[in-house]
C-alpha cells in the first residue's frame, strides 16, 4: 500500500477526533484528563451575549449540511421573552455514506454533552434534547451514560459549576426516518407526532418545540464548539479556508483501500483525502464521487483538485453537505447509483407534497426501465423533466436531493444511460424487477 507523503499527512488534522484513539474516552475520567469540561469552565465567565458574539467571530458554520454559521443562529432565539427556550441536536445521520457522528457520539459523547451545555447557555436553555436515530442503540445508550456521568459530576443539574444555571439533557430515539433528519420533520417527531416537515415562517427559532423558540444543531457543530472556546476564534479560523473556519471530519467510503474518517482543515481535496487513504482499491480508477452524501449533485474525477469547502464545491456544481465522499469507479455505473439513490428517496419521502411523493415513484420506474433494457430517449427526457418538476417545487430538501442525483448523474454521464438504452452495455436489473416502484 503506498504511504501518504509527508506534506499530504501534516493536513491531517485531529480536534474533533483526537480524543477517538485513547482507550475509554468515553468515560467522564479520561475525559477530564484530557482538557474535559475546562471549555465550560471558561465559557461560563462570559456572559451569553459574549458566548455568542465569540461564535460569530469564530466563523463556524453548521455541520449538518447547509453550513449556517451558528452564532448568526444562535443569535436568532429571543432574548428575555420569558418563554423556554430549547436545544435539539440532531443526531439523526440519516444521509447515505455520512458517518461521522455516529463514531464522534460512541468514542467522545462528552464533547457532544459539554459544547451543548455551552450552547444553552449561550441561549438561556434549561432544557435540552438530542434527537438520535432509532437503530444507533448502542450510541444512544452511550450518551445517556454520559449524561448520567456529566449530573453526577455538577456539569448538568441545579447551579451547574455555581453559575445559576440549570440544565436537563434528554437523549431521545426516533424510529428510523430519514425525513426526521429534517429540523422541523425532527421537532414533530420529537413532540411525538408523525415527522412531516412544518411550513416556515414561523422558523424554529420563533416557534419551534412545542412551540417554543428552539434552537437545532447537528452534533458535529455542538460538539465542535468545547475545542473552539478552548482555542479561541482565530485558531479555529486559520485551521479551515476562506469562509469555512476549522477542520471538518471528512468520510470516504467506497471503493478505497482504506475507508474512514479523516479529520482535516476545510478545503483539503478529494487528491489529498485519496492519498490519506491509501489510494483507490487495486484495479480502479476514480470515476465520480459524492462530496457530502446522496443528497449533494456527484463530481467526476476532472474535480479530484477542488477544495474541499462550501464555496469551492458550490463553485463546481455541487454543495459541501455532510463531507460523505462516497467513492466510484469505473466499475460502477451512475446510472445504477442514480438508481439506488432515487429509490431510497421514494422510500423515505413522507408523502406531504406530491412533487416528491410522485416523483421519485416516477423516477424509479423509469431507472428500472432503462437499467433493464428496455428504456428510450424519451425515458431520458422524462428523467429530467421530472427531476426539473420536483427541484425547487418539493416541501422540503429530500426533493431537492433526488433530483440532484438524476440531473448530475444525466448531466455528467449520459453515454452511460445511451449505452443502457442503445444495448451496448448488458442490462444491470432483470426485466422482472420492472414490476412495481420498490
Ligand atoms: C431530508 C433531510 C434530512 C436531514 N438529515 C439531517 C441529519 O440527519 N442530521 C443533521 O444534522 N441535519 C440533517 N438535515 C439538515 C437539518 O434540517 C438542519 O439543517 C441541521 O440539523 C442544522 O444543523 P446545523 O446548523 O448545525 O448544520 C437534514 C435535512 C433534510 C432536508
Ligand atoms: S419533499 Fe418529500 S419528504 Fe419533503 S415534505 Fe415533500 S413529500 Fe415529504
Amino acid at each position: 500500500m503506498s504511504r501518504p507523503s509527508p506534506e499530504v499527512l501534516a493536513k491531517l488534522t485531529p480536534v474533533l477526533t483526537k480524543r477517538w484513539l485513547t482507550p475509554d474516552a468515553w468515560d467522564i475520567d479520561v475525559y477530564e484528563q484530557l482538557d474535559g469540561y475546562a471549555a465550560l469552565r471558561k465559557a461560563l465567565k462570559y456572559t451569553p451575549d459574549e458566548v455568542i458574539s465569540f461564535m460569530k467571530e469564530s466563523g463556524h458554520r453548521g455541520r449538518g449540511g447547509a453550513g449556517f454559521p451558528t452564532g448568526v443562529k444562535w443569535s436568532f432565539v429571543p432574548k428575555e421573552d420569558g418563554k423556554p427556550h430549547y436545544l435539539v441536536v440532531n443526531a439523526d445521520e440519516g444521509e447515505p455514506g455520512t458517518c461521522k457522528d455516529l463514531p464522534l457520539m460512541m468514542n467522545d459523547p462528552h464533547s457532544l454533552i459539554e459544547g451543548m451545555i455551552i450552547a444553552c447557555w449561550a441561549l438561556h436553555s434549561q432544557k435540552a434534547f438530542i434527537y438520535i436515530r432509532g437503530e444507533a442503540v448502542h450510541a444512544a445508550r452511550r450518551l445517556r451514560n454520559a449524561v448520567a456521568q456529566a449530573k453526577q459530576r455538577g456539569y448538568l443539574g441545579k447551579n451547574i459549576l455555581n453559575s445559576g444555571m440549570d440544565l436537563d439533557i434528554v437523549v431521545h430515539s426516533g424510529a428510523g426516518a430519514y425525513i426526521c433528519g429534517e429540523e422541523t420533520a425532527l421537532l414533530d417527531s420529537l413532540e411525538g407526532f408523525r415527522g412531516q416537515p412544518r411550513l416556515r415562517p414561523p422558523f424554529p427559532a420563533a416557534a419551534g418545540l412545542y412551540a417554543q423558540p428552539t434552537n437545532i444543531n447537528n452534533v458535529g457543530t455542538i460538539a465542535s464548539v468545547p475545542h473552539i472556546v478552548l482555542g479561541g476564534a482565530d485558531w479555529w479560523k486559520s485551521l479551515g479556508s476562506e469562509n469555512a473556519a476549522g477542520t471538518m471530519i471528512y468520510s470516504l467510503s467506497g471503493r478505497v483501500k482504506n475507508p474512514g474518517q479523516y479529520e482535516c482543515g476545510m478545503g483539503i481535496t478529494l487528491r489529498e483525502l485519496l492519498e490519506l487513504a491509501g489510494g483507490m482499491e487495486d484495479g480502479h480508477d476514480l470515476k465520480f464521487f459524492t462530496p457530502g452524501g446522496s443528497s449533494t449533485p456527484v463530481l467526476t474525477a476532472d474535480h479530484q483538485d477542488v477544495p474541499l469547502d462550501f464555496d469551492n464545491v458550490a463553485k463546481a456544481g455541487s454543495i459541501l453537505g455532510t463531507t460523505a465522499l462516497m467513492i466510484y469507479s469505473d466499475a460502477d455505473s451512475p446510472v445504477y447509483c442514480a438508481y439506488r439513490w432515487v429509490k431510497f428517496y421514494a422510500h423515505e419521502s413522507c408523502g406531504k407534497c406530491t412533487p416528491c411523493r410522485e416523483g421519485n415513484y416516477w423516477l424509479t420506474r423509469l431507472y428500472k426501465r432503462i437499467l433493464s433494457g428496455q428504456g428510450t430517449y424519451e425515458d431520458l427526457d422524462t428523467l429530467l423533466d421530472a427531476s426539473e418538476n420536483i427541484n425547487g417545487r418539493a416541501f422540503c430538501a429530500l426533493g431537492d436531493g433526488a433530483a440532484a442525483c438524476v440531473t448530475s448523474s444525466i448531466q455528467h454521464f449520459k453515454q452511460d444511460y445511451i449505452d443502457l438504452i442503445e444495448g451496448h452495455r448488458r442490462p444491470l436489473l432483470d426485466a422482472t424487477d420492472l414490476v412495481g416502484a420498490h
